[in-house]
Parts: C-alpha cells; sequence; structure tokens
C-alpha cells in the first residue's frame, strides 16, 4: 500500500489503519417550492393523502437554470467552505445520480471544472435512492486504500426531471436537490481507543431480480423511451421495511455496537412510515432521528448528504455522535454506514 501524508500515524507495530473523517457539508435547494395543495389542483389527490401516507408537505423543484452539475458543484462548494478546505486540495470527486445531464462528461467531472480543480479525478455512481452510501463506501475505500486523502461526495438530482407528472401514484413522492460531504483522511486509532471518529464501516447490497419494482423506463441507448419514472410503491414499501431493517442490524453488529450507542438515525427520505419504522426498530425517539422528507420529499441520492449538512449546522449532530445512515433505492440498492462525527 502506498503511504500517503506525513506517516506520523504509522506506529512500531507497523502501518496504522487510514480512515476517512467527515469534515464537510453542503447543501442546495432549489427556490421554488411545489406544495401538496398545489399538485392537488391538477392531479386527482390532496394534501391528506400525501400527508398520511408520506409525510410529506412541499417539494423543491428545479428552475431552468438547476441542473445536476449546476446544483452538485453548489451543494460541494458550501461543504469545503465548511472545512475551510481549497478546491485544489480535494483529490477526488464522486457524484452520485441518476439524473446526470449528460451520458458523459460524467457530473463529477463537470462539477471538477466548475469548482476551478485542475488535478485528481471524478467519476459517477448510480444506485438511484441509494447512490449516497454507495458513493460515501466508494469515498471511504479510496482513502483507506491511501490513493487519496480527501474526497468530495455528492448526491444531486433532479427527478422532477424523469416523473410522469400525470402519475398521481409516483410524482408526489419527489423533488430535486444536491447534498455534499467531504471526507478527509486521518490516521489512527491509537490503540485503546474505544470511539475512534470517521467512518467505522459500509455496507452495499443488491437484488437486480427486484428490478422491476423501481425503474426509469429508458435512458441513452433505448429507441423507445420516454424515460419516467415507474414504481410498484406497495412492493417497494415491503421490501424496505425488511432490508433497512437488516441493514441496521448489519452494521452495528459489524462495529460490536447496539441500538443504544446510536446517537443519530440519518436515513434516506423516502417516507415517513418507512423512517419511523427503522427509528422503531432502533429503539430511538423522534427527536433522535433527521427528518427532511417533510420538506423536501424523497430527492433519491441527495436526501442523506441534505438531510446531514442540516442537523451538522443546526447544531443538533455534534462531535463525537454516532450516527447511522441507510438507504433503500431503485435496483433493488440498499445499505448502511456507521460513522463517528
Ligand atoms: N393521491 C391520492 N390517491 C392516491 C395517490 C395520490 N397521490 N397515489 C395513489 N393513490 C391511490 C391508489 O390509486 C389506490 O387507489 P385504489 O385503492 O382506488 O386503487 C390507493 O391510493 C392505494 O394505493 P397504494 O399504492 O396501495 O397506497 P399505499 O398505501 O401503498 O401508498 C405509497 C402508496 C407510494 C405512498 C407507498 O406505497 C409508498 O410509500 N411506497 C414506497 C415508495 C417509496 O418510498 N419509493 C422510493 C423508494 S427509494
Amino acid at each position: 500500500m502506498r503511504r500517503v501524508g506525513s506517516g506520523a500515524g504509522f506506529g512500531m507495530m507497523g502501518m496504522m489503519a487510514r480512515r476517512s473523517l467527515l469534515v464537510g457539508f453542503g447543501g442546495y435547494l432549489p427556490d421554488r417550492i411545489v406544495t401538496n395543495d398545489e399538485l392537488a389542483a391538477r392531479l386527482e389527490t390532496s394534501d391528506e393523502w400525501i400527508r398520511a401516507r408520506t409525510g410529506i408537505t412541499q417539494r423543491h423543484i428545479a428552475g431552468p437554470h438547476d441542473t445536476a452539475v449546476s446544483m452538485a458543484a453548489a451543494a460541494g462548494a458550501r461543504a469545503l467552505d465548511y472545512a475551510g478546505m481549497a478546491a485544489a486540495d480535494v483529490g477526488a470527486i464522486i457524484v452520485a445520480t441518476s439524473t446526470p445531464d449528460q451520458a458523459f462528461p460524467s457530473t463529477a467531472v463537470r462539477v471538477q471544472a466548475e469548482l476551478g480543480l485542475r488535478g485528481g479525478f471524478g467519476f459517477d455512481i448510480a444506485a438511484a435512492c441509494s447512490g449516497f452510501v454507495y458513493a460515501l463506501s466508494m469515498a471511504d475505500s479510496l482513502i483507506r486504500s491511501g490513493q487519496v486523502d480527501s474526497v468530495l461526495v455528492i448526491g444531486s438530482e433532479v427527478y422532477s426531471r424523469i416523473l410522469d407528472w400525470s402519475d398521481r401514484g409516483t410524482c408526489v413522492l419527489f423533488g430535486d436537490g444536491a447534498g455534499a460531504v467531504l471526507l478527509k483522511a486521518a490516521d489512527g486509532p491509537e490503540p485503546g481507543d474505544t470511539r475512534p471518529k470517521g467512518i467505522l464501516s459500509t455496507h452495499l447490497h443488491s437484488d437486480g431480480s427486484t428490478g422491476d419494482l423501481l425503474y426509469v423506463d429508458g435512458a441513452i441507448g433505448l429507441r423507445e423511451s420516454s424515460g419516467f419514472l415507474r414504481m410498484r410503491g406497495r412492493d417497494v414499501f415491503r421490501h424496505a421495511v425488511a432490508k433497512l431493517s437488516s441493514s441496521v442490524d448489519e452494521v452495528l453488529h459489524a462495529n460490536g455496537l447496539t441500538y443504544a450507542d446510536v446517537n443519530w438515525l440519518v436515513p434516506h427520505q423516502a417516507n415517513l412510515r418507512i423512517i419511523e419504522g427503522v427509528a422503531r426498530k432502533l429503539e430511538l425517539p423522534p427527536e433522535r432521528v433527521v427528518v427532511t422528507v417533510d420538506r423536501h420529499a424523497n430527492t433519491s441520492a441527495a436526501s442523506i448528504p441534505l438531510a446531514m449538512n442540516e442537523a451538522v449546522r443546526d447544531g443538533r449532530i455534534r462531535p463525537g455522535d454516532l450516527v447511522l445512515m441507510e438507504a433503500l433505492g431503485g435496483g433493488l440498492t440498499w445499505g448502511s454506514a456507521l460513522a463517528r462525527m
């Protein structure tokens, strides 16, 4: 393994493990807010139905000038600003998105250019609503292996452009936005450190046999492409409850931790009922769960970093807190991550 950095953490017992600290947070939401009532004015739905089934009251919708790249770059710049890090010091950019502006170049390299960064590298990850957990996992691996010292991990989505606005079963559920977390390498932990900081572990899963439960029916390369999101909502709900439940057990078990050790649940924000189900399983009171789905709806890969950004900046999540992240999305893909702030 290539050594990176000063080497200060490499003790007599051999090279110490590297880990990824979460040092920067940023978010971007389009200005335009669409309320449930506004949707109910043009669709056969109601504010009461949407609130009761999902917890959603409104969503932000991209304006003509908002793109996956522009929103990702804005969120990324804010994460760098939070950490006081210059863009030139970023080793890699990973953007999780299912709604890129172009097939290529990747969203990440466009963001690289927007941020004025000439070095390092960037690439996109497509794992639908699990995209941020997947990207975090890849970023953590790049840091642990010594390839880079910092990674800007971004989720950016414009689902408004792949929604069938005449399908009340899906269009009420989603919103647009971007969130970013900056990871920075650190050496350690020191022997005997029982509360090491940074990403403790990540766990990814997918099952392609369930690919038709939630998908977009077109893409570049398919001739008859309408490119709309399609979903069997009830089946997805059932899978979400079961798979997220086993995911939170998996990540805690892997770290020898229990429900009682978790300070914050920062879940993917698809549906308040799914979030509350996982929180109940973890025996976490509502005030320990970061919820944005009421105001943002489901922003797919952007939802976890947007929630994280909000709760770090308003002082809820504090240094030393143990944060559990989990997500499920089209694929189906799902996964979890545990981090000490
Ligand atoms: N407004 C009013 N009625 C609606 C509606 C809407 N926006 N959307 C669907 N309905 C109707 C359906 O047509 C159906 O009517 P019917 O009984 O006359 O056929 C009825 O409500 C029940 O539909 P169903 O889909 O069974 O409702 P549900 O209780 O499962 O709730 C979801 C629907 C989509 C809210 C729910 O299944 C869900 O949240 N699933 C998970 C979706 C998700 O999170 N996806 C993203 C994962 S990343």
